[in-house]
């Protein structure tokens, strides 16, 4: 284990984080990813597109993005909200995505981003996510915050590639 970063201010994302979060993004999907999606899928994953998406979330209405925000460097977000899933219960929540700047993993910052992200859901409210059966350091991060794998699985396609997905739920 690293050693922990000073406490990282935890908030909601404004526009002007949409580079920084797209930065962080594609480092991050691109350190945890090398082993399963092939290199010429990462590589050309392109930052100035990803940062008009997330510019586009942040203005939307489609949940919240939160960062986490130390001395103004963006190590890390989340993107939360409505379950997209067809067998969802009323008001459950979903967490869309949530990534760390790689040289941030394992030094306390998804702990706070994580326990902000849930402290600012309803109370009771069931939430899901969804995780890469071979991304095991994501689900061990999963189990220590209160989810566990519900038995729901899907596969997901990405270029010519398939992908098995574990649903985790925390109710
Ligand atoms: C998922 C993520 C946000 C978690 O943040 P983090 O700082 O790495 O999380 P933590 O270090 O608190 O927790 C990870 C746990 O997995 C463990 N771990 C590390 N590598 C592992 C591996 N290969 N297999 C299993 N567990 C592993 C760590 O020891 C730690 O466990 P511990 O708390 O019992 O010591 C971060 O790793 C990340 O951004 N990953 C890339 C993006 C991603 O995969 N997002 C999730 C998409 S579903």
């Amino acid at each position: 284990m690293e050693d922990e970063l000073p406490e990282a201010t935890i908030r909601p994302a404004v526009v002007e984080d949409a580079d920084a979060i797209a930065r962080v993004h594609l480092a991050s999907w691109r350190e945890a990813y090398q082993e399963v999606v092939p290199p010429e899928q990462l590589a050309a994953a392109d930052e100035s597109e990803r940062a008009q998406r997330w510019r586009e979330t942040i203005e939307g209405r489609h949940g919240s993005v939160l960062v986490a925000d130390l001395d103004g460097d963006i190590v890390g977000f989340a993107h939360v909200g409505h379950s997209r899933d067809e067998d969802a219960g009323f008001g459950t929540q979903e967490i869309y995505a949530i990534y760390l700047e790689p040289s941030a993993w394992g030094r306390g910052v998804a702990r706070e981003l994580m326990r902000s992200l849930l402290g600012g859901l309803p109370d009771n409210a069931p939430v899901t996510l969804w995780a890469l059966a071979d991304n095991e350091r994501a689900r061990h991060f999963y189990r220590r915050h209160g989810f566990s794998p519900d038995g729901v699985e899907r596969m997901e396609t990405a270029g010519d590639r398939s992908y098995l997905e574990v649903r985790y739920r925390r109710n």
